[in-house]
């Protein structure tokens, strides 16, 4: 089964209004030259409107950060899956270490908004991996599978609007790149965990990302693992200088 990959940034908080469009404008005229490959963007929300219309007639995707999983009511300051989708919205990364860590989402909350997100129609982009100490205390591999277990929810119509970003705490944003000997380990138990949630021929096409500190110098090194499907980039998505050789890498030998 040939996966294609997928490459994307995440923008995380970062950038003004200006310089998000701009660098969307690079993103697309770059990936104009790529084939065989996705590309996606998530800017913050308030840049959403701007980077789409910097993006239009590309085919990179418009990705959104977070979500909450109510289409619409009373809840101030948060923005429903239905709001993206109208936005022009394609894809929903779905419980980043930030929002699992920072804000406390719990693996609860990060199953309504799966479930909602899908039913909105995008793509959903689930964000799982293992803090240091977890993986210090040898549980990598239960973490996977608690966090995995959010796509029980997913229906069949949606097995092919789903992708999972493997993201191991302790490599985001501190240079510390996970060996891609690693990243491959935890990429196949992601696949076998999977096989078992959704069955074995969503196991064989399901995209999964690498991310944590993907810099243009290793990510050849990544992508040539049999089961990392593509990056998911922080820090080295914000300029078109790191971004574009990422965007156009290839698997190294
Ligand atoms: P860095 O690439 O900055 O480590 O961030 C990774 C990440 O969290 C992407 O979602």
């Amino acid at each position: 089964m040939t996966r294609q990959p997928i490459l994307a940034g995440n923008w995380k908080m970062h950038l003004t209004k200006r310089k998000a469009s701009a660098l969307a404008r690079d993103v697309a005229a770059t990936q104009g030259m790529a084939t065989g490959r996705e590309c996606m963007v998530f800017p913050t929300f308030v840049h959403l409107d701007h980077v789409r219309r910097n993006l239009k007639g590309s085919n990179v995707k418009l990705g959104a950060q977070n979500c909450w999983p109510k289409k619409e009511g009373a809840f101030t300051g948060e923005i429903s899956p239905y709001m993206l989708r109208d936005m022009g919205v394609d894809v929903l990364l779905i419980g980043h270490s930030e929002r699992r860590h920072l804000m406390s989402e719990s693996d609860a909350l990060i199953v309504e908004k799966v479930k909602l997100g899908l039913k909105a129609k995008l793509e959903v982009m689930l964000c799982v991996g293992e803090t240091l100490e977890e993986r210090e205390a040898n549980l990598t591999f239960e973490v996977l599978a608690r966090q995995l277990k959010a796509l029980k929810v997913v229906k069949p119509i949606y097995f092919d609007k789903i992708s999972v970003a493997y993201e191991p705490v302790w490599a985001i944003g501190t240079g510390l790149t996970a060996a891609p000997e690693t990243a491959q380990k935890a990429h196949q138990e992601c696949r076998r965990v999977i096989g078992g949630v959704l069955g074995p021929e969503v196991a064989g096409s399901i995209r999964i990302l690498y991310g944590g500190s993907v810099k243009p110098d290793n990510v050849s090194a990544l992508l040539s693992q049999p089961d990392v499907d593509g990056a998911l980039v922080g820090g080295a998505s914000l300029t078109i200088e790191q971004f574009g050789p990422i965007l156009q890498a290839a698997p190294s030998a």
